[in-house]
């Protein structure tokens, strides 16, 4: 299959009508769209990310107030939610309308729902007039993608085209909190943090260890490895290394067979971390972010240009846990579990 380099807004549409698989860039990542009204244009999508069945899709929308062609009632939750925080880089999960497939929501009675805020994403959603499937666009397993070079890197051949326009100023993935209960639950962090999320809604909760596993997990696809690229990747805590001479070499011997040469890197500004980016000056890769807001923003971007440059290891500092640097140790954790 040869994939399309879209210049425009109508020719995405276009090509998502007819039900074929379209990358297109939001705020947070870029998406890979099909139509969730076409089961086999899902099928195609599962396929093409080799995505596992058992990890719903999120269904995005041009307006809020068009949620009635994917969710079957609005809850009152997710209507406090969406005035606050929609357009933008939230999802909320809702009862599914009939209208959107089974596959789309992984047989699963409830459908995450976002409105972007990405003019490029509201501009294919809106004219192509139908509720659109889009998880992200990277291949499954894989770091999320950043710039529309990064989707051809993973999914070259493999879709119909990409939206070359990047336009990630967030660059994690939506907040997901469910809305179906009593009170919402937060199943996955991003720039919306949980306290933002309290400010709106005060008994808004995280979720339990013991809700994300097991047969009654309200999430499927948390369990699914996320984020890796293909070097290993280890993360630390800031505070030791300004206490502690030694983690420099205890990090390292987790990489004892590397040369320093076969490295990547990164830290935040003013920290400990940036203190041993100095100590290996000889890495092969050194990225050291102003701030959280930034880290997230080119985290994927720098995991994936250290397996551009073929590094071996890859070291990351985790930033402090408020705001967006909570969902960034997320990101971090789940790239480094393996
Ligand atoms: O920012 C984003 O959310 C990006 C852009 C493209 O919008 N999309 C994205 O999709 O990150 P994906 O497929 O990579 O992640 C979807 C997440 C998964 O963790 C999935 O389990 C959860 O949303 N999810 C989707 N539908 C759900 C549902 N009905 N119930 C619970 N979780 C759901
Ligand atoms: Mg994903």
């Amino acid at each position: 299959m040869n994939t399309e380099w879209i210049r425009t807004p109508q020719r995405a549409a276009k090509l998502l009508q007819q039900g074929k698989l379209v990358a297109f860039p939001t705020e947070t990542v870029f998406g890979l769209g099909a139509r969730a009204d076409d089961a086999r244009a899902i099928q195609n999508l599962f396929v093409a990310k080799g995505r596992p069945e058992n990890n719903p899709l999120i269904v995005h929308l041009a307006n809020v107030d068009d949620w009635s062609l994917a969710a079957r009632t609005l809850t009152e939750s997710a209507r406090v939610l969406l005035r606050e925080f929609a357009p933008g880089p939230l999802t909320v999960v809702l009862p599914k309308a009939k209208a959107i497939c089974h596959s789309v929501t992984a047989g699963l009675d409830t459908v995450g729902l976002r409105i972007p805020s990405c003019e490029h994403a509201r501009a294919v959603l809106r004219l192509s007039q139908v509720p659109i499937a889009a998880p992200s666009a990277n291949f499954s397993g894989r770091p999320s993608c950043t710039t529309w070079a990064a989707v051809l890197e993973d999914l070259e051949g493999r879709i119909d085209g990409v939206f070359c326009e990047n336009s990630s100023q967030i660059g994690l993935e939506s907040t997901v909190v469910d809305c179906t209960g009593d009170t919402p639950v937060l199943l996955r962090t991003g720039a919306i943090s949980l306290e933002d999320l309290q400010r709106a809604i005060p008994n808004a909760r995280a979720l339990e260890p013991s809700e994300s596993s097991g047969a009654g997990q309200k999430s499927p696809g948390l369990t699914h490895p996320h984020y890796q690229p293909r070097a290993m990747v280890k993360v630390f805590e800031p505070s030791i290394t300004s206490e502690n001479q030694s983690l420099h070499r205890s990090l390292l011997s987790a990489f004892e067979a590397l040369a320093a040469d076969q490295l990547a890197i990164c830290s935040l500004a003013g920290s400990g971390g940036a203190e041993l980016v100095r100590e290996i000056s000889d890495a092969r890769l050194v990225r050291v972010f102003p701030d959280a807001a930034e880290y997230a923003k080119g985290l994927y971007e720098f995991l994936r240009e250290a397996d551009r440059r073929d590094a071996k290891g890859i070291l990351c500092e985790l930033p402090p846990a408020v705001g967006i640097g909570i969902a960034v140790r997320d990101r971090l954790q789940r790239a480094a579990q393996r």
